[in-house]
């Protein structure tokens, strides 16, 4: 598609700015101009200008700028054509297409798009028509409000299969354009068609751009609905097949909402059912989305990482809190490990049992939702949780069965780069679980608990101090070697202390070179360091004396490991360093019968049992 700049003058002169961003935000008149609070930036008095003549936007806070199709885009958070497709129909506007043959399917598609949009406004009005209070009153019933009725387009499709059909027909809509929409089924032998969805409550189903393509229609409780013939069931929810407008797998409800709210920076959520949508909007959560009766499709992952302009890609994925909601879960998870990439990943949050977001806000409120959704877990901690719940890891034959099961899992991750640091995360998480009390300070390989045999030969016994300073040494050591890893313990490095001042100046000046230079590789590290006076430490540190202690610091150690082997390393010592805090702390409190002491003591005990 090829489209001049003739045509985005005649759209930008076609279309006045003010009033597509009027639909938008508030604003109010100031002179030639109008001025708002600007929506690409928090502030309270405006700074957001819109200019009509000059057909531009300008904010004097956050210097966002540009023309309303730049607004359109950032705004509502679509693509470019999305955009200026939305516009142009807008302003009455044809988009020059290339083939005849693509111009007769979006002229098709268009009349589509019509003929749904009847059809919403009808099955609106049925909604509102007294005949059926019915429906009307079990909606609000529920809780929803009227307004949100209207904000959702919610509507009724009456029990009449012809009714929809006689009014589209009167209004110039064919039976095959009806069918092809999903609105009716054709009858078998010459029998007029009729409608798809009868005595329902009726969910428009909006594409990213807030045009109808589909419904969810979901049936009336028992008691409001005529008697069923026989024992058959009608289905509770039914959903429009598959149309030129509608892909299922591709689609969610609420997305036009969600995508603006992504946009602004909030959470997205994704959720089962219509109504959960609904109510999470009701109770002001935006940027939720359901898929339509089916489980989540790799489509609609993509989408919702689409729809997320931050760097961290992570949208929430909600499960009942029940078996099966787990089952789904873990379905979900293996269809997702594949795609991952770098930013781009999912958090699981698990329900109470029983409940799904709505019922939840109603019986506890917002706040209950809310805070499910900031427990939700990180898709590696679902997988050892899936692994390892539930699990005797006391044997050895399960801690390698356990081992090996997420090993696999995580060899379905594509992307190099994530599956590394999976593996990385696996290791720490291994040895910290499975060898809980493992020592550490000579070599990664053996343990050092009384009646284990250690491979490497024992050293002797050395001071407190030393021990501290060789941790610090062999730290130091492993990011002089392998810079590649700082990027990944930059926040470690920084709040660490280092007793000896000469050790800890060169601790920051290794942070901050690295900052700047985060490509920078081992010699190129030396030799900054040398120049800032280090060269006595660097040969302190950089050599067999310590590289004895700790294989993954030395320059020849296997670069995969050796963020896995740091962070454990770190962690242990860290821990260790807590343990005798806290033993010396009894003894001190004992001799003294010191409260301050006690507690010091307690606080550190409560750190300890939170594993920081
Ligand atoms: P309420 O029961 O009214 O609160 O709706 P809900 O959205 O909570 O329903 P539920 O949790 O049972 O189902 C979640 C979603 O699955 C629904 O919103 C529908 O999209 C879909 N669904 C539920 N039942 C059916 C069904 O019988 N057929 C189809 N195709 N989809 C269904
Ligand atoms: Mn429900």
């Amino acid at each position: 598609m090829s489209i001049g700049s003739n045509f985005f003058d005649e759209l930008r002169n076609r279309i006045t700015l003010s009033e597509v961003i009027s639909r938008r935000i508030k604003i109010t008149r100031a002179g030639r101009e109008y001025k708002a609070c600007c929506p690409f930036h928090n502030e309270k008095t405006p700074s957001f200008t819109i200019n009509d003549d000059k057909q531009f936007y300008h904010c004097f806070g956050c210097g966002a700028h540009g023309d309303v199709i730049k607004f359109v885009t950032e705004h509502d958070n679509i693509g470019f054509m999305d955009a200026v497709e939305m516009l142009a129909a807008e302003a009455g506007m044809k988009i020059p297409q290339q083939s005849p043959k693509a111009v007769q399917q979006a002229k098709q598609e268009n009349n589509l798009y019509d003929l749904l949009e009847e059809a919403t406004i009808l099955m609106e009005q049925c909604l509102n028509d007294p005949r059926n209070f019915d429906a009307m009153s079990y909606l609000l019933d529920r809780g929803i409000n009227r307004e949100i009725i209207k904000q959702f387009r919610i509507g009724f499709a009456p029990e009449d299969g012809q009714y929809i059909r006689k009014a589209l027909l009167q209004k110039g809509y064919s039976d095959k354009d009806m069918i092809k929409a999903g609105l009716l089924r054709p009858m078998a032998q010459g029998g007029e068609p009729y409608a798809f969805f009868r005595d329902r409550i009726i969910f428009p189903v909006p594409d990213r751009r807030g045009r109808i393509v589909a419904y969810g229609g979901r049936i009336l409780p028992e008691h409001m609905r005529p008697p069923q013939r026989g024992d058959f069931v009608p289905p509770k929810y039914i959903n429009s097949s598959e149309t030129p407008l509608f892909h299922k797998g591709r689609m969610l409800y609420g997305e036009p909402t969600a995508r603006r709210a992504a946009a602004e920076g909030r959470d997205i959520i994704l959720v089962e059912g219509y109504l959960d949508v609904i109510a999470c909007a009701q109770a002001g959560i935006k940027g939720v989305l359901a898929p339509m009766g089916t489980a989540v499709t790799e489509e609609q992952i993509i989408s919702m990482w689409q729809m997320i302009p931050s760097e961290s890609k992570i949208p929430i994925l909600c499960f009942d809190g029940d078996n099966a909601g787990r089952k789904a879960a873990i379905r979900v998870c293996n269809r997702i490990l594949p795609l991952l990439e770098p930013g781009k990943s999912v958090n699981f949050a698990f329900m109470p049992d029983g409940e799904d977001p709505d019922s939840l806000i109603k019986s506890i409120g917002v706040s209950g939702f809310r805070e499910v959704i900031k427990k939700s877990i990180p898709l590696f901690d679902f997988l050892w949780n899936t692994y390892t719940q539930g699990k005797d890891i006391n044997t050895p034959d399960m801690k390698a069965s356990i081992k090996k099961q997420l090993e696999h899992e995580i060899s379905r991750i594509s992307d190099k780069d994530v599956q590394n640091f999976y593996r990385s995360d696996l290791r720490v998480r291994v040895s910290k679980i499975f060898y809980p009390k493992r020592y550490y300070g000579y070599n990664t390989g053996g343990g050092k608990k009384t009646g284990q045999i250690s491979i490497k030969p024992q050293m002797p016994k050395i001071k407190k101090s030393q021990k501290q300073h060789l941790v610090s040494k062999i730290l130091l050591c492993t990011i002089i070697n392998h810079p590649h890893i700082f990027d990944s313990i930059e926040e470690v490095l920084l709040n660490m202390v280092i007793k000896d001042k000469k050790m800890d100046s060169l601790r920051q000046n290794i942070v901050s070179f690295l900052c700047d230079y985060n490509d920078a590789n081992r010699e190129k590290l030396i030799d900054h360091l040398e120049k800032k006076g280090f060269s006595q430490e660097i040969r302190d540190i950089c050599n067999e004396s310590v590289y004895v202690h700790a294989s993954f610091c030395s320059p020849s150690a296997d670069k995969g490991n050796i963020l896995g082997m740091w962070l454990e390393y770190w962690n242990d010592c860290n821990n260790a360093g807590l343990e005798e805090e806290i033993q010396n702390g009894w003894k001190r409190a004992y001799f003294d019968s010191n409260e301050k002491e006690e507690e010091k003591l307690k606080s550190l005990l409560s750190m300890k049992s939170r594993g920081e």
